[in-house]
């Protein structure tokens, strides 16, 4: 058979050259047509992981799924094809298939119908005969692309809730798409990067650890079988830099990024929240390698045994299921989780596995409050600038109070420019004037801190905050002059 042989010469080209890519793609959709899927999957894969962007990897690998019966799957990705280019014709009609495969038979119709008025050439004889339509006929019909509001779920409050089955959401809500989803090079994607950030060195570590230097180095990683991804949970006061480094990390790392809101989430619909939070685990899984970030994580995952609803409930419940789904050696995908209310999680987020780490950000030291002082004085006018005296002025700020501080000088400065009619800079003495006026927020957090790790189980937040507070850094607050 022809296909046969070609897929030989094709296999031998790609073992002289195994990253080029529209080898692979070739070879992908060879094997794809000789059901070969392992084959397709492995090279499609390949493709996506040199260029994780890429349309027709992403739609041969939707198809490969679809063939193997990860629906939501091959879903996702087609959704993802049709989010960077609308008017792809072939990712409707896999999507047709998919709702098909759903036994959701309008939304097939939808979809063949769009793929037929883009592409006139279309044909799909297998199709076109499950949905009684031809693609002629199709192309007469007008669109009526009108997304229906999500179901009401079947089980109500205070009715016994049923356990987490591996995937309870056998329909997944397809009209659904996390807003924050980030392929790179995404122009709507954030531009801070690690070197916008003062301090938390080991933290950036970390993150290029579990995720940046696998990508990097991918066989030294299966050499030392060491995985990719894994959980990270960020704590600490407020203002310290936790939402930044987040917005930090789309910025460096080379791989999808999801960042999830709660409006993400909340569903007026009981039972959506659940399933809104499992379509972005899925989301994630399907575009690894891909960072998943949950900034105020304690809204999300309260103590359970402090939640009346049981809605909230369930959504702690399912994203501990989740998270416990993420163990397995090809989930490439590495979870960010920050709060600074480290003692309202529930316990089992905090219990070893689950993040497999849990770093402390502190407020900056000298050092980091230095570097964080250079960053926010950057593009300012401000004379004489001496960070070093600024430093010494504000031990126990966050990054948030030094930001205070130039604002406040800044507006200061403008106000006097205005009364005398003479614009000047920003001067030190109005800089160290604001300094010395402001008490640190992150004092009243430790105060809460301390009174918290003193009743706590002894368990990581809980060390970290009370080794730190041995260290005596944050002095109690001090009447300080107006
Ligand atoms: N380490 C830092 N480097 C540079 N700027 C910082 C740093 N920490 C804080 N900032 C400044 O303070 C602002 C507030 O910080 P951010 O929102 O990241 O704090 P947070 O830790 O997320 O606080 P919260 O716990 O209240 O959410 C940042 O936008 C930035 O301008
Ligand atoms: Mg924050």
């Amino acid at each position: 058979m022809q296909g046969m042989s070609s897929l030989q010469a094709l296999r031998d080209a790609l073992e002289q050259s195994p990253n080029n890519l529209s080898l692979l793609l070739l070879f992908g959709h060879a094997s794809l047509e000789q059901l070969h899927l392992e084959d397709a999957r492995e090279s499609f894969e390949r493709v996506l992981e040199l260029d994780p962007g890429h349309g027709d990897a992403q739609l041969g690998m939707a198809k490969v799924l679809l063939l193997q019966g990860e629906i939501s799957g091959a879903a996702v990705r087609a959704e993802r094809v049709l989010q960077m280019h609308p008017q792809d014709a072939q990712a409707h009609l896999l999507l047709s298939r998919v709702f098909l495969a759903e036994n959701d038979r309008s939304k097939a119709l939808e979809h063949f119908e769009r793929a037929a008025q883009i592409d006139a050439t279309l044909s799909d004889p297998a199709l076109e005969k499950e949905l009684g339509l031809t693609m002629r006929d199709a192309r007469r019909a007008s669109p009526v692309p009108t997304p229906e509001a999500p179901p009401a779920e079947a089980f109500e409050e205070g009715e016994p809730q049923p356990e987490f089955a591996d995937d309870p959401f056998d329909e997944p809500p397809f009209d659904w798409r996390p807003e924050t989803f980030y392929p790179p090079g995404d122009p709507a994607r954030s531009g801070v990067t690690f070197a916008d950030v003062g301090g938390m060195e080991e933290l950036k570590e970390e993150i290029r650890l579990k995720i940046s230097y696998p990508l990097q180095y991918p066989d030294l990683y299966k050499a030392y079988g060491r995985r990719t991804g894994g959980g990270i949970l960020i704590y600490g006061p407020p203002g310290c830099g936790k939402t930044l480094m987040l917005r930090a990390v789309a910025g460096e790392v080379p791989c999808n990024y999801l960042s999830v809101g709660l409006h993400e989430i909340f569903d007026p619909y009981i039972g959506s929240t659940e399933r809104n939070l499992h379509q972005i685990f899925e989301t994630a899984r399907a575009n690894a390698p891909c960072v998943l970030v949950f900034d105020d994580l304690d809204s999300l995952a309260q103590d359970r045994r402090h939640v009346r609803e049981s809605q909230l409930r369930n959504l702690v419940n399912q994203f501990l299921h989740e998270l416990d789904g993420m163990r397995g050696e090809n989930n490439r995908v590495l979870v960010i989780g920050a709060t600074n209310q480290p003692w309202a999680l529930d316990p089992a987020f905090r219990r070893p596995g689950r993040f497999d780490q849990a770093v402390f950000v502190p407020p900056p030291d000298d050092a980091a409050r230095e570097l964080i002082i250079q960053l926010l004085a950057r593009d300012k006018p401000i004379s004489n600038l001496d960070a070093s005296a600024l430093v010494a002025a504000t031990p126990g700020f966050s990054g948030a109070d030094l930001k205070f501080v130039f604002d406040r000088a800044a507006e200061m400065t403008l106000s006097a420019a205005i009364h005398s009619g003479h614009p000047a800079p920003v001067n030190m003495e109005t800089l160290l004037a604001v300094a010395r006026s402001h008490t640190p927020s992150t004092h009243a957090w430790f105060e809460g801190a301390r009174e918290h790790a003193q009743h706590a189980a002894p368990d990581t937040y809980a060390h970290e905050v009370r080794k730190f507070l041995s260290l005596g850094a944050p002095t109690p607050p001090q009447q300080r002059e107006p």
